[in-house]
């Protein structure tokens, strides 16, 4: 079966990391978060389709340039097209039942059960849900009887239906392309789903973990849950014996590390962290961090540098960034 991961969006809540790579291959845990995706597939999944229209060309290179077991085709939308519209513009390459993934999910799905529970009960679509506390910055569905049977997005707190939400892994029978109007953005939350619902939806459920990774605490979260699930490592490359490790972290070839790191920590390939204190926090490639910083529930971009004794938590610092020695940023987006 075919699979579409649809990666277009212009990920602005995950700015400014995504003004100069699009969100798909941003990394997380040192892969590009589309890598993650690709890495789960069985051999029945015989070809990708990864829609794109935000940086399409940084997408195409990198499927160019790596192999995934599968074939992999990256077709650019013209134009942002919604994640219908995206879905619909690939109509003449679709040859039956398709799957199709956000690109911006890091989950436990196994894509074979997926397509058998879509298989057994024969609707127009299977959706899969995911349980959550708050289910208000989601799209919720409500089932009855095994259907589902409405779809609420992002409803107001103590409105959701139901505290499960649409996990972004679907399969469809080709028929739902005929409900999408070719041409024009489209939504397939907001639009189609609710025109499927006479056709028979249902959800499917699955066991595991499952995190949107497209906001700054998401994509904490996704990276947590991958750390805890064996994800981490220390690469033998890397110099952390004047370092205090808390696991589970990660740690790239060529980083060399003075201060306590962890836990919920990876560094990206060349970072240099003094005697620094770091906590929940990813560093890209080739980022340092001086003696008495700190760093919190943050993203710091490739090749920044962050001075003694300055503290960041809770901020996105974009590629290159300086941060000027025992300044404090809280909650901010910094772009170099
Ligand atoms: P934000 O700007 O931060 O909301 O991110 P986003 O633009 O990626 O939107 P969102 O997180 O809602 O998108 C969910 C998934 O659909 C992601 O994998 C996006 O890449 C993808 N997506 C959203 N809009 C489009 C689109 O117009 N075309 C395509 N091909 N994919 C899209």
């Amino acid at each position: 079966m075919q699979l579409v991961i649809i990666a277009g969006g212009l990920g602005t809540r995950l700015r400014p990391l995504t003004l100069h790579r699009p969100k798909a291959l941003v990394p997380l845990v040192d892969r590009p978060q589309i890598a993650h995706i690709l890495d789960a597939l069985p051999p029945s999944c015989d070809e990708v389709i990864v829609a794109v229209n935000y940086m399409f060309e940084q997408v195409r290179d990198f499927f160019r340039e790596r192999q995934f077991g599968v074939a992999v085709r990256v077709v650019e939308e013209p134009v942002p097209l919604g994640t219908a519209g995206a879905i619909k513009s690939l109509q003449r390459w679709l040859n039956g039942p398709f799957a199709v993934y956000n690109g911006d999910v890091v989950d436990t799905i196994e894509f074979d059960r997926l397509v058998a529970a879509h298989e057994k009960a024969q609707g127009i679509a299977t959706i899969a849900v995911w349980p959550v506390d708050d289910p208000s910055a989601y799209g919720v569905v409500a089932v009855e009887k095994g259907r589902i049977t409405r779809f609420v997005e992002k409803p107001a707190k103590g409105e959701a239906p139901s505290n499960l939400v649409n996990a972004g892994r679907y399969v469809f029978e080709p028929r739902v392309l005929d409900l999408i109007e070719a041409g024009h953005a489209v939504s397939l939350e907001r639009e189609v789903f609710p025109r499927l619902i006479e056709h028979g939806v249902f959800p499917y459920r699955y066991e595991g973990f499952w995190s949107d990774a497209g906001t700054l605490p998401n994509y904490l979260n996704a990276q947590r849950l991958l750390l805890d699930a064996g994800h981490a490592k220390i690469s033998p490359d890397a110099d952390v014996t004047a370092g205090s490790l808390r696991p589970p972290v990660y740690v790239a070839a060529g980083a060399y590390v003075e201060g306590r790191v962890g836990p919920h920590v990876v560094l990206g390939k060349a970072c240099r962290i003094g005697r620094a204190s770091l906590r929940n926090a990813t560093l890209l490639e080739g980022v340092s961090v001086d003696d008495k910083a700190e760093v919190t529930a943050s993203i710091i971009g490739a090749g920044a540098a962050i001075g003694e004794g300055a503290h960041v938590r809770d901020s996105i610092l974009g590629d290159t960034v300086q941060v000027s020695p025992h300044a404090t940023i809280v909650d901010e987006r910094v772009t170099a």
